[in-house]
């Protein structure tokens, strides 16, 4: 643990649905190509609150999922959503992703989604899931990056409380603009054969129901969410930031609005 950043985003229920929305949200798009053999042993590293677990499962009846996380409280409500989706090809279990439980080169799969951004030593992170994972099997990673986001209208506020969240995160240790960096973290891991795409997500006002869940419940939040580090380090002040929050709301509510960001999804073979 030593490894982590703090944990910018927290785990309120606030936080737990966000993951949820934003899971919801570009479903498809980070997802329309995960699919694992039947018969197969996949690990799901950070599972939190069970967002993208649900859809591992049901894409993939046949495999078997094990879902670790090292808070408990996020791997019950996790339980209990697969539970509800009448899904049982997961077992979740309690583990730190630095002390794995798990006999050496025993996964056949290894699944990674919006952890690496807040590892202050991702590549160790990737070794230490090497580790587990077969000669011959693979890894996927799914993360943002928050230096691929640009929108209309872009206010002097919305970029600036956005560049806050940048560097709020930046300042607890983590890496907000990690996407980019899947392919050169995965070479130093020694993964081989390593494909990485990016996967745009682009809202207007033809699509009401993504600026919806993507913009106002997903992007939104997530920045509100470091409101005080940043008016505490002295980065931005008050009313700006309540200006900058409500120009990022208008490019969602309003005629004309545009907002745009990529996810990147990279797989490598052990
Ligand atoms: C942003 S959430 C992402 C959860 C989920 N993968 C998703 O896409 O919604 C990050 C999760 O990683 C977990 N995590 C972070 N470091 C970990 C570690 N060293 N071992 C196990 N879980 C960890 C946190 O507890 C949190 O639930």
């Amino acid at each position: 643990m030593a490894s982590n950043a703090d944990y910018v985003h927290g785990y309120s229920e606030t936080e737990a649905q966000r993951l949820r929305d934003q899971a919801e949200s570009v479903r498809d798009l980070l997802h329309h190509d995960t699919r694992f053999p039947a018969g197969s042993l996949v690990l799901e590293a950070g599972c939190g609150v069970g967002a993208q677990t649900v859809t591992l499962a049901r894409n993939s009846p046949d495999a078997n999922i094990v879902s670790i996380d090292h808070n408990q409280a996020s791997l019950d409500i996790a339980r209990r959503a697969v539970a509800q989706a009448g899904l049982s090809n997961v077992t979740f279990q309690a583990a730190d992703i630095f002390d794995l439980p798990f006999a050496t080169e025993s996964f056949d799969h290894i699944f990674v989604c919006f952890i690496l951004e807040h590892m202050k030593q991702p590549d160790d992170c990737l070794t230490a899931l090497a580790g587990v994972l077969k000669k011959g099997g693979t890894i996927t990673v799914i993360e943002g990056d928050h230096g691929s986001c640009y929108f209309h209208p872009a206010t002097e506020d919305a970029v600036r409380v956005w560049n806050c969240l940048i560097d709020v995160q930046t300042s607890l240790g983590a890496n907000p603009l990690i996407g980019r960096q899947l392919y050169p973290l995965l070479d130093q891991a020694r993964f081989r054969d390593m494909e990485v795409t990016p996967r745009m997500v682009y809202a207007d006002e033809g699509r009401p129901d993504l600026m919806e869940i993507f913009v106002s419940k997903t992007i939104v939040p997530m920045v509100e969410g470091v409101e005080e580090q940043a008016i505490g380090s002295e980065l931005i002040d008050r009313a700006r930031w309540r200006g900058g929050i409500d120009d990022l709301n208008r490019i969602a509510e309003q005629p004309g609005g545009t907002f745009c960001y990529n996810f990147f999804k990279a797989t490598g073979v052990k």
